[in-house]
């Protein structure tokens, strides 16, 4: 399929304003049921309407894994699969490695100079693992951040809760820059949208870090598994207990993949007539018939490299086209276009 899409002009009139988001290629690579819903089903939707750039952010992974790179490759590949698997339309929207546009680092060093350290520092995303991760790029992470979001002039950024303060500061970064050069910069926004509470198998939010997660590539019989070693209500302990819904992972993803669950499922969980067992084989074969569309496109995938490679590189050519453009302006603004005619 070819695109007659030009980044700076919508096809549709409807197309107006630019969402750009990220995630990293962290652990196995691969997204897990609580990205693909709380995240990547979103996008899907929101590519419809908004010019979207979805970003691999390889350098933000670097910030953790800065020695252990040689799986890097491997782990952009799977989540340029999952995006795919997951529905991202590469006609709709960019995706590309951030490290392949180099203007990432080149607005990152220049937001650098506009925010101070005791700034960073303050960021709860910083003092959480400040301990572990004490480096200069670390403590640059949120700048970065705000280098990917601006550097499309993003309207919109779709992240999760825990991320408001890093887009507030890309804001921050953009309106701070119009002000002391000249305006280029839209004030980017973040888009939070009502999703589904998402937890792992001790009961902790999903994620790769704690390993309570459900990668989307697990096997049906993999997923049947790590679902019968999630924790349920702790009060719960043998069957005919009553259990309560509200405490339990369980429950919470029925909620997403069980249609009627608040009537079929938390009703005979609270008087005890449903057992844990029975709950999470349900719950194991509902997930498993909604993933299976993604599983299936993401076998075809991964037996495809040199699409999935030759998406990569299309989506860098329109991000890099586009950022050249912003760091025009970057430079025209601070007067640092010295090769350029006179007239701007
Ligand atoms: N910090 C984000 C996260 O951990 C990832 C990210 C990097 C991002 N750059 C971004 C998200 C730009 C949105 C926009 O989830």
């Amino acid at each position: 399929m070819t695109s007659n899409r030009t980044d700076t002009k919508p096809a549709t009139g409807k197309r107006k304003e630019t969402i750009l988001s990220g995630m990293q290629p962290t652990g196995t690579g691969a997204l897990h049921v609580g990205n693909l819903e709380g995240a990547l089903r979103n996008w899907v939707e929101l590519q419809e309407e908004y010019w979207m750039y979805c970003c691999i952010v390889d350098l933000h992974a670097l910030t953790a894994d800065w020695q252990d790179t040689k799986q890097m490759k491997d782990r952009v590949f799977q989540v340029a699969v999952d995006y795919l698997a997951g529905g991202l339309d590469p006609d709709k929207c960019a995706i590309f490695v951030q490290s392949e546009v180099p203007q990432h680092a080149e607005l990152h060093l220049i937001f650098s100079m506009l925010i101070t350290v005791p700034t960073l520092t303050r960021l709860p995303t910083y003092r959480e693992k400040k301990n572990d991760l004490d480096s200069y790029g670390f403590l640059g992470y949120p700048v970065l951040q705000a280098a990917d979001i601006c550097l499309y002039n993003a309207h919109k950024v779709p992240v999760g809760k825990d991320q408001e303060k890093h887009v507030w500061l890309a804001k921050d970064l953009a309106e701070r820059f119009n002000t002391t050069y000249r305006k280029v910069f839209n004030l980017p926004e973040a888009l939070f949208r009502e999703v589904p509470l998402i937890l792992g198998s001790d009961g902790r939010k999903m994620s790769k870090s704690y390993d309570n997660h459900i990668p989307i590539e697990f096997t049906e019989k993999q997923t049947e598994k790590r679902i019968k070693s999630f924790f349920t209500d702790p009060n719960k302990k043998f069957q005919g207990d009553p259990g309560n819904p509200d405490k339990c992972p369980i429950f919470a993803l029925h909620r997403v993949y069980t249609p009627g669950a608040a009537q079929e499922i938390a009703p005979p969980c609270r008087t005890g007539e449903l057992g844990c067992v029975d709950c999470k084989m349900r719950l194991a074969g509902n997930l498993n018939d909604a993933l299976r569309p993604v599983r299936d496109r993401r076998t075809e995938l991964i037996q495809d490299p040199g699409f999935v490679w030759d998406v990569l590189r299309t989506g860098g050519e329109r991000a890099r086209e586009r950022a050249a453009n912003t760091m025009e302006k970057v430079r025209d603004a601070m007067k640092i276009n010295y090769r350029k005619s006179k007239k701007k």
